[in-house]
């Protein structure tokens, strides 16, 4: 049985020595040294090379490295039939509470405000709103948008979420839900701060433009963990050189390394982050891997295994 492991910014030693502690006979190979590509029954996968998939003729699973799966869905050729799971991990959850709720404080504190007066040498009190005045939004009530909703109720803030579909699950206390077309327009009207955990889909690429930044209140903030591409860039930069937006932490841009010539580098509305909101632990990530493997090889069905028909 042979793993294909391929990621160009997860350690590849490091998960290769947490995969051999639980499967020792496990033939694990790091691409680029994928050898025979009929022996590959497992690809373990960051952003693959397009194509690579489509070449692995007995791929069993597709098992992605992180909460996402836009990169592996991007590729054409990828092969219909074979099952892709993905992360749901506790670190990685708290890595995303960690950043979600570090940002969203420091914006409704004011840090960046105060630090643009530091360097200016100037002893200013600016105004401030309470948590219970304030409210935070939250595109994206899965996994991760709920785990953020729920810490950010603890702390206070009026919270709503966005989902694509109604929920019937209890919530936590207090926290407002939308779904559908209506519903985003609700919850942008409503939200001092937004928060972007969508997966990226067809439906939710450039959801952050012109438009839905105009009916955000003027002098919102926009913290961007999910991907890149769901922001257009060039909106961004207009709302936030007209004032309507205060200002925006990012943490991930449609190309990666954001390229040294992008604007956002030398904006002094935004603060930004090199993807790194929430890493996969193989520590705690690779038992997943290693129970998936074991679902295939006995004919059940993968756990966090992805729709294909809905991209996430
Ligand atoms: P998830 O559990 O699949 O939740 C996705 C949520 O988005 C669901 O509530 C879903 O609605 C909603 N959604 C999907 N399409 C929508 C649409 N068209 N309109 C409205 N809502 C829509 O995903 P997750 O585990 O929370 O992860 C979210 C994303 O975070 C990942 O896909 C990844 O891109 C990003 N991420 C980033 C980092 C980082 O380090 N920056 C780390 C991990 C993950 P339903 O509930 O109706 O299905
Ligand atoms: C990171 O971006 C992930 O999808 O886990």
């Amino acid at each position: 049985m042979a793993l294909l492991f391929q990621s160009a910014v997860d350690n590849a030693n490091w998960w290769v020595t947490e995969l051999k502690r639980r499967l020792p006979n496990l033939d694990l190979r790091v691409w680029p040294e994928c050898g025979d590509p009929a022996d590959i029954d497992y690809a373990l996968v960051w952003k693959p090379p397009l194509g690579l998939l489509a070449d692995l003729p007995n791929l069993k699973a597709i098992l992605s490295l992180g909460a996402g799966v836009d990169h592996i869905f991007v590729d054409p050729e990828l092969p219909v039939d074979v099952p892709v799971a993905r992360v749901i991990d506790d670190r990685l959850t708290a890595g995303i509470v960690e950043y979600g709720l570090a940002t969203i404080l420091a914006a409704h504190r004011r840090f960046p405000e105060y630090a643009q007066n530091r360097n200016k040498g100037e002893w200013r009190i600016l105004s401030q709103r309470t948590a219970e005045e304030t409210r935070v939004g939250i595109l994206g009530l899965g996994v991760l948008g709920t785990s953020l909703a729920q810490a950010c109720v603890g702390l206070g803030f009026q919270v709503a979420g966005w989902s694509r579909t109604s929920r019937r699950d209890p919530l936590p206390g207090g926290l407002v839900h939308h779904h559908g077309n209506d519903g985003l327009e609700n919850l942008l009207a409503k939200s001092n701060i937004l928060v972007c955990l969508l997966p990226l889909t067809q439906e939710t690429e450039d959801i952050l433009n012109r438009d839905n930044f105009a009916q955000l209140p003027k002098g919102a903030w926009v913290i961007n963990i999910a991907r890149g591409a769901h922001i257009v860039d060039d909106d961004l930069l207009a709302a936030l050189d007209s004032g309507h937006l205060s200002g925006a932490y990012l943490d991930v841009f449609t190309v990666e390394p954001l390229p040294q010539n992008h604007p956002f580098w030398r904006h002094e509305k935004i603060i930004l982050t090199p993807h790194i909101a929430a890493v996969t632990d193989p520590r705690s990530v690779a038992d997943q891997v290693v129970e998936n493997i074991r679902r295939v090889e006995n004919g059940e069905v993968m756990h966090n295994l992805v729709d294909l028909t809905r991209g996430y």
